[in-house]
């Protein structure tokens, strides 16, 4: 087992390549969790280490077409495979029959989250040591200071199974992630140059005003402290 606190220490504040190469040289079943915006360049740094590494996405159903057309982008610009997960179809069509197709305006995120995106998260974990995000602490004020470069996953680890989850951008700022994607030339989801900065489902996502947080274009109807859909319920 993972002594996580040396672990901690020894990467603490590294650069998110340090963090990557040992966690794709240190975990076999490990995998990247890409959700088609700018995390794109933890994509385009882990092929520099390892060209075998696993990526995956979480289909909701409800992504925007142009990550849609984005993911099959960065599947061919890399030549790699980019496994999408679907939600479980009895449990969709039982919610969607019950509440319609945007149940969430009226009563939260967390239950179409629930079943769009964490069960299918939690199905593919569930075969996996290690998971890597794109997470930042600058992406949220209220939910994302304290996030660590590497953690126990409490949320999907089973009494089997210890999970950790690497946050290899958890210090890098949106401003050092643009700068790389413009210098290496790393494409980007349309959406960007749309006034979309935080993307996530079409539904559930908007273009935010110059100075507005990026968070405030996710869930807007909600509360500020609750724009964590599941995936990251860690966070505080
Ligand atoms: S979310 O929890 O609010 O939706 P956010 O959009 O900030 O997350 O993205 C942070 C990280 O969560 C991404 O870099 C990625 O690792 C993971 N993630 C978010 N959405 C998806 C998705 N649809 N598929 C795969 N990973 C995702
Ligand atoms: Fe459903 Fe919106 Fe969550 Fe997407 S972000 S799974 S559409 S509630």
């Amino acid at each position: 087992m993972t002594d996580i606190e040396q672990l901690q220490t020894e990467l603490l504040n590294k650069n998110p390549r340090k963090i990557l190469k040992y966690a794709l040289e240190n975990y076999e079943k490990v995998a990247i969790s890409f959700s088609g915006a700018e995390d794109v360049a933890l994509v385009d740094m882990a092929l520099k280490i390892r060209s075998d590494i696993q990526i995956f996405s979480l289909d909701t159903g409800r992504l925007h077409p142009e990550t849609y057309e984005f993911i099959e982008k960065v599947r061919n610009h890399y030549n790699i495979d980019i496994e999408l997960l679907t939600p479980e179809h009895n449990t969709l069509e039982a919610l969607v029959k019950e509440k319609g197709l945007f149940s969430f305006y009226e009563d939260g995120h967390q239950e179409c989250c629930g079943i769009r995106k964490v069960a299918p998260l939690k199905r593919k974990l569930a075969n996996l040591d290690a998971w890597i995000t794109g997470q930042r602490k600058d992406q949220s004020l209220d939910t994302r200071q304290d996030l660590p470069e590497i953690q126990i996953d409490t949320a999907f680890s089973s009494a089997e199974n210890q999970l950790i989850k690497f946050n290899p951008l958890a210090n890098q700022s949106s401003a050092q992630i643009w700068d790389y994607i413009e210098a290496y030339q790393v494409p980007f989801n349309p959406l960007h140059q749309q006034g979309f900065i935080s993307i996530g489902c079409q539904p559930c996502t908007r273009a935010v005003l110059p100075n507005q947080h990026e968070r405030a274009g996710r869930w807007w109807w909600e509360d500020a402290t609750k724009k964590e859909c599941g995936l990251h319920s860690q966070n505080k």
